[in-house]
């Protein structure tokens, strides 16, 4: 099956299915990785890349720090492994401590120490894609392209992107850039449907209205109109619909699920990717069974009378 991948544009090989690398390097404390951790990380990859998955995705603060310092330690132990996938990560985000709360940081400092510090852990040279994490509401447009660009002509990052930004803070972004945006991680699935409702709902006074879906005006539409990956992370509902006897919506996904000889998460994936803007979903599992099982969804094709039952299901709403 093909997918229209907005990616394909900058990456030839953008596989449908991106792996979400939060789930590896152990705890989120500060203990050392062990053998165990090491253990479980390359078994999520390699069933990762057993479904045909190119992309990689992490952040800096996964596992605080420990997510990419796993990958990277796989990385030095497989010299063949950089070969066999493309890697994106996120700055942004800062941890409070003694001096400073939590909050988002898109300083031109930040950014380009939290590159070196990514690129450290991973063991590599350069990244595909650098992600802004979370819109700082003190951004500014100029001084981030100036980040970007000394990254870039360092040979650091490839692309820029950001995730969980509107379409006007893309545009805002978009507009001091000398290139394209080429993604937006934003949180979408069937557990949380304000992207889909922010449409289906304009404009009707009986839809109930679910909180923050307006703010999504135009971002799905934005994204599309200027070729913008949208990668969608929760994409397994966080294990929400695992079992059938825990709400109507988990029911109707499992019998869609029998129907197509699958798992309940691949209906998940494939009702994502039947979405005509090319959604590429995070898979967030760190059980390599349950990833290599997410590879039936790009073999299902969901009827569009089937994607409306999970929407529906799901909202737990008529249309219209
Ligand atoms: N940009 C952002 O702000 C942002 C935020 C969060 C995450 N992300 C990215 O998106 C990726 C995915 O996000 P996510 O981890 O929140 O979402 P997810 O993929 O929806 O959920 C993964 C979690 O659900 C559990 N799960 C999945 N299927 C299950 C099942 N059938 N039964 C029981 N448990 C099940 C997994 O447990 P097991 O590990 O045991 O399978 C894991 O804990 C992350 O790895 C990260 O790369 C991005």
């Amino acid at each position: 099956m093909s997918f229209p991948l907005p990616l394909r544009t900058h990456f030839r090989d953008a596989s449908p299915l991106v792996y979400g690398c939060m789930a590896l390097g152990g705890d989120w404390g500060g203990g050392p990785l062990t053998e165990a951790d090491i253990a479980q990380a390359h078994a999520a990859i390699e069933a990762a890349l057993s479904i045909g998955v190119t992309l990689f995705d992490h952040a800096d603060i996964y596992r605080r720090g420990k997510a990419e310092a796993v990958f990277g330690e796989l990385l030095k132990r497989d010299a063949g492994l950089r070969a066999r996938l493309r890697l994106q990560s996120k700055c942004g985000i800062r941890f409070g401590d003694d001096t400073a709360p939590g909050r988002f940081d898109f300083s031109a400092d930040h950014i380009e120490r939290s590159v070196d510090g990514i690129l450290q852990r991973l063991g590599v040279e350069h990244i595909e894609i650098l992600l802004l994490h979370r819109p700082d509401p003190l951004m500014q447009p100029a001084e981030v392209a100036r980040a970007f660009g000394r990254l870039k002509a360092a040979g650091k990052v490839g692309h820029l992107g950001v995730s969980n930004m509107h379409a006007g803070q893309m545009r805002w972004l978009q507009s001091a850039l000398p290139e394209p945006l080429v993604a937006n991680q934003l949180e979408m699935s069937l557990a949380k449907l304000d992207f889909i409702d922010a449409g289906t709902t304009f404009n009707d006074p009986q839809a109930a209205t679910r909180p923050g879906a307006m703010a999504w005006a135009g971002t799905l539409e934005y994204a599309q109109q200027h070729g913008v990956q949208l990668q969608a992370w929760g994409s397994l509902s966080q294990g929400r619909f695992n079992d059938p006897a825990t709400s109507a919506a988990a029911q109707v996904v499992h019998e869609i699920a029998e129907t197509h000889a699958t798992t309940a998460n691949a209906v998940l994936l494939a009702w994502l990717l039947r979405h005509p803007a090319g959604i590429q979903p995070v898979i967030g599992s760190g059980n390599a069974e349950r990833i290599r099982a997410c590879g039936d969804a790009v073999k299902i094709q969901l009827s569009r009378e089937a994607w409306y039952r999970l929407y529906v299901a799901a909202r737990g709403q008529a249309l219209p």
